[in-house]
């Protein structure tokens, strides 16, 4: 392996760093987490308040562009998961989207009664799906089974799978293609969320036929805290699909106010409510830091980062189990590695200048973010942990105190 500052010297990506503010104190692995703040961000989003919202008012929503800004912004991660634009909408949080788009697969395969998930998915997926079940009733149920056990569990009662492309504990990717194809060849429809996958690596839906998709602005779309969420409808399902949540956004004349609900046309009827223009805004701008980038490189570069973390940490940290699979084509850009300390662990780096984050009951996990990390970050972060493990500094009580978020 090349060192970290020859391989900086060679990395075709090494500019767009500057498309980002990052502090100078921290080296920062969490953006699988919340995504950096992008440079310019703050004095456009200043625009969008002081000018659009102060001065044009309620004339914004036509003068200003703010009623098509989730189809701008649509188009922009249409881009990134391999989809075309007409099928993306965005808006609300992944879980309600999770809610849209699972009701929405339910009533396209109305003789079965199965959503069928991973028992090791996000906890969100899980609860969405629980609750639908429980609303509808009338024998519908969540069955779980894990990365093992999922191909054989995909039988004639199976509805909808809903699987989360990369684990986010764990960093273990599903194989989207083949997956897509045995779950469809069993007669289900499959759902993806994506939220480990848009913004990290290149994704195409349309080439993997998949059927629903959604995922969420705030990780490696680097949106800010809490930005919307998007959804993904394959064409072939748009006209057929009828809306649980049918707010009036989603109306086919929203503005000629009618008591009954009629439809729009296409992907605009999985809209809602009103678009939060200033968290759009800010993802919209986002989204920008992506262009004329190349997703592929920045694959190669993800996996070089993380090689290059999972042998230096290894070797380094002997006590730290790497549960991140080695193979390029079995991970997503995360890195994870297990201790029985992992809390204490993770807050004693954070407090030498790491960032990472630590997932119950056991993971440190690093978020590797090659639009903005240096090979050099790597290699300083493994050089800090090992400093944190050797000389104990996570053996505090302050260390062990839980926040509210972990
Ligand atoms: C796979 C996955 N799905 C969903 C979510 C969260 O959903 P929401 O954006 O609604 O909070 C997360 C959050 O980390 C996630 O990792």
């Amino acid at each position: 392996m090349a060192s970290a500052d020859e391989a900086d010297m060679s990395d075709s990506l090494r500019s767009i760093r500057s498309r980002f503010v990052l502090p100078e104190e921290v080296i920062y692995l969490d953006g699988n987490s919340l995504g950096v703040l992008p440079a310019g961000l703050s004095d456009r989003m200043n625009d969008v308040i002081e000018h659009q919202w102060g001065t044009r008012l309620v004339r914004g929503w036509n003068d200003a562009g703010w009623i098509d800004l989730p189809s701008q912004v649509a188009g922009k991660i249409a881009a990134l998961i391999g989809a075309e634009t007409n099928c993306v909408a965005v808006g609300d949080s992944t879980s309600v989207n999770i809610f849209k788009v699972l009701s929405a697969a339910l009533s396209l395969r109305p003789n079965r009664r199965v959503i069928l998930s991973d028992r090791n998915n996000f906890p969100t997926d899980l609860y969405v799906a629980d609750g639908l079940t429980k609303l509808l009733g009338q024998g519908y149920e969540l069955k779980l089974a894990t990365a093992d056990t999922m191909e054989d569990a995909v039988d004639e009662t199976v509805a909808a799978v809903l699987l989360t492309e990369v684990d986010y504990r764990t960093g273990e990717r599903y194989d989207m293609l083949t997956m897509t194809k045995h779950i469809q060849k069993n007669g289900a429809l499959a759902i993806w969320d994506l939220c480990h996958s848009a913004g990290a690596f290149p994704v195409n839906l349309d080439a993997a036929e998949a059927d629903f998709a959604i995922g969420c602005g705030y990780k490696y779309l680097n949106g800010g805290p809490g930005a919307p969420a998007f959804l993904y409808v394959a064409e072939r399902h748009l006209a057929g699909v009828a809306p649980a949540l049918s707010g009036w956004m989603g109306h086919k004349t929203p503005f000629a106010f009618t008591p009954d609900y009629l439809p729009a046309a296409g992907i605009h009827r999985m809209m809602v409510g009103t678009p939060p223009i200033l968290s759009l805004s800010s993802l919209n701008i986002a989204l920008d830091a992506f262009e004329d980038v190349d997703m592929t490189l920045v694959r190669q570069k993800s996996q070089e980062l993380c090689d290059r973390f999972i042998s230096e940490v290894e070797r380094r940290c002997p006590e730290l189990e790497l549960v991140t699979p080695r193979a390029h084509e079995r991970r997503g850009s995360q890195v994870s590695f297990r201790h029985p300390e992992g809390y204490a662990v993770m807050q004693a780096l954070i407090a030498n200048g790491v960032i990472g984050d630590f997932r119950a009951p056991d993971i440190l996990r690093f978020g590797m973010t090659p639009l903005y990390l240096r090979h050099a970050d790597i290699q300083a972060a493994a050089e800090i942990l090992e400093r944190v493990m050797c000389e104990k500094l996570w053996d505090q009580e302050k260390y062990r105190k839980r926040a509210k978020v972990t």
